[in-house]
């Protein structure tokens, strides 16, 4: 087998899909939930955790800190009793941004924590100063000690009110864990609603936490006493739902997404069906056909309920071969247009300023050798290979496998023509990925 660095992804374009995809956990939602173990010691079991490197690179994560994990069959069980360190290596944060979870659960739990701080990113700034500020509200110290956030809260924390400028939602889901154990209430103004902090905060409930107002913009800690460990499902990953049910527009035929809840996706089923895809959801799951023909649309990126910044990508591959001019306004990330580069290589005729890019629909799109720079943008390319003429060479397939358990399998199964196999086109080192 070539090493993973030197494999592709190739998919040659134009077979219709038939049949059921069934949908994986939310990488998103169980990173923060593994994070969550760290709050108190014990043995917690979670079902339906999707296999992906980002899930390894946490469990590397809490077993430096010295925790177990042990798998068995679909049950994951990680061992939180004998935390040792309090420390997140530069080499783990830079792999996956999302290690600054176990900031607020160490400090929380063992009153320190030692976390590199992330660098720069691709898709933009993306700093981590909610997080911080936070935290200091909640009575913690830190300075900046050679590239690491160096945080102490002897005493442990206390109930505040913090206010966010923007709703992020890892910060949301890092101040809501440290909030459960401070001394007193704390109150999250302008907080995240995605569906994963609401799982989180169900799961901190199940701990024995106090945490009410989930799912809105204001979310009040009762800071308890001790936590439990607790066994926990992972919700449905509705940023993979999304993907999928837009194949069939590119590719042509239909497909049953199972397993996903179609409340998280709403407004994502809304948007395709005005860009003219058939959609019905039922109790078998939701069912995804392309239409006539594909329309244009605009769409504005937002925190949840609005249209997800993960899904932007993707939906512009799809507008990429709809019959006129869309707008797309990337509202969430300053710099979240690195795919576009890589679709005109494909033929589609997309022009970007600032954060809104311009999507005139081509008739056709071809083939071409295209690299993946980052998760959701490897997506859209698998997306725009679907409905291409001739066979795609996509480099870079660390990113999907950061986020899309089994994409190969799962396609083919619906009657894709897609396989891996040794870079033909690509031979060099492949760019790295912050989401
Ligand atoms: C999470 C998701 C990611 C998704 C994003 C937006 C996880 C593991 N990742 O990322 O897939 O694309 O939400 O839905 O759940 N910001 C600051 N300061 C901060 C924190 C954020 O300025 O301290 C800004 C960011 O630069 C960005 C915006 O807030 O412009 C939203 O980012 P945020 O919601 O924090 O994204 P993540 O939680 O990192």
């Amino acid at each position: 087998m070539p090493h993973q660095r030197d494999t592709c992804l190739f998919i040659e374009g134009g077979h219709k899909l038939s049949g059921e995809i069934q949908i994986s956990g939310a990488k998103n939602a169980a990173l923060p939930a593994l994070a969550a173990t760290i709050l108190v010691g014990g043995e917690f079991f979670f079902r339906n955790v999707p296999w992906l490197l980002d899930i390894s690179t946490m469990l590397e994560l809490l077993s430096r800190l010295g925790a177990h994990y042990d798998s068995f069959q679909d049950i994951l069980t990680v061992d939180t009793s004998h935390l040792e360190r309090a420390e997140a290596s530069y080499e783990l944060v830079t792999r996956m941004r999302a290690s600054i979870l176990v900031l607020g659960p160490l400090v929380a739990r063992l009153g320190k924590a030692r976390v590199a701080l992330p660098g720069g990113c691709k898709i933009g700034k993306r700093p981590v100063d909610f997080h911080i500020k936070g935290l200091e509200a909640l009575g913690a110290r830190w300075e900046l000690e050679h590239g690491y956030i160096n945080m102490r809260a002897p005493r442990g924390l206390r109930g505040t009110e913090i206010i966010f400028d923007f709703p992020s939602v890892t910060a949301t889901e890092n101040l809501m864990m440290a909030a459960t154990l401070a001394k007193g209430k704390t109150v999250i103004h302008n907080a995240a609603r995605e569906p994963e902090v609401v799982a989180l905060g169900l799961m901190l409930n199940q701990m024995g936490a106090k945490i009410s107002g989930l799912g809105t913009e204001t979310i009040v800690i009762e800071g308890v006493k001790e936590l439990s460990p607790v066994e926990v499902n992972i919700i449905p990953d509705r940023i993979e739902a999304g993907t999928y049910l837009m194949a069939p527009a590119l590719a042509g035929g239909e497909v049953v997404i199972k397993g996903a809840d179609p409340h998280h996706l709403e407004t994502v089923i809304a948007k395709l069906r005005e860009a003219g895809l058939q959609i019905d959801v039922s109790e078998k799951g939701i069912r995804s056909k392309k239409g006539r023909s594909l329309k244009p649309v605009e769409v504005r990126t937002a925190p949840y309920p609005g249209f997800p910044t993960d899904l932007q990508a993707q939906i512009m591959a799809l507008l990429a071969k709809a019959k006129g001019t869309s707008v797309i306004v990337e509202t969430v990330f300053e710099n979240r247009f690195h795919h576009v580069d890589e679709l005109r290589r494909m033929g589609a005729n997309i022009v970007v300023e600032g954060r809104v890019a311009v999507v005139n629909g081509v008739r056709k799109l071809q083939a071409a050798p295209v690299r993946a720079t980052d998760l959701r943008a490897s997506a859209s390319l698998v997306l725009a290979a679907l409905g291409a003429d001739g066979v795609t060479e996509i480099a870079g397939l660390s990113h999907l496998k950061r986020g899309y358990e089994a994409l190969t399998e799962k396609l083919s199964k619906v009657g894709a023509k897609i396989w891996e196999e040794s870079c033909q086109t690509f031979r060099d080192t492949l760019c790295q990925s912050d989401l």
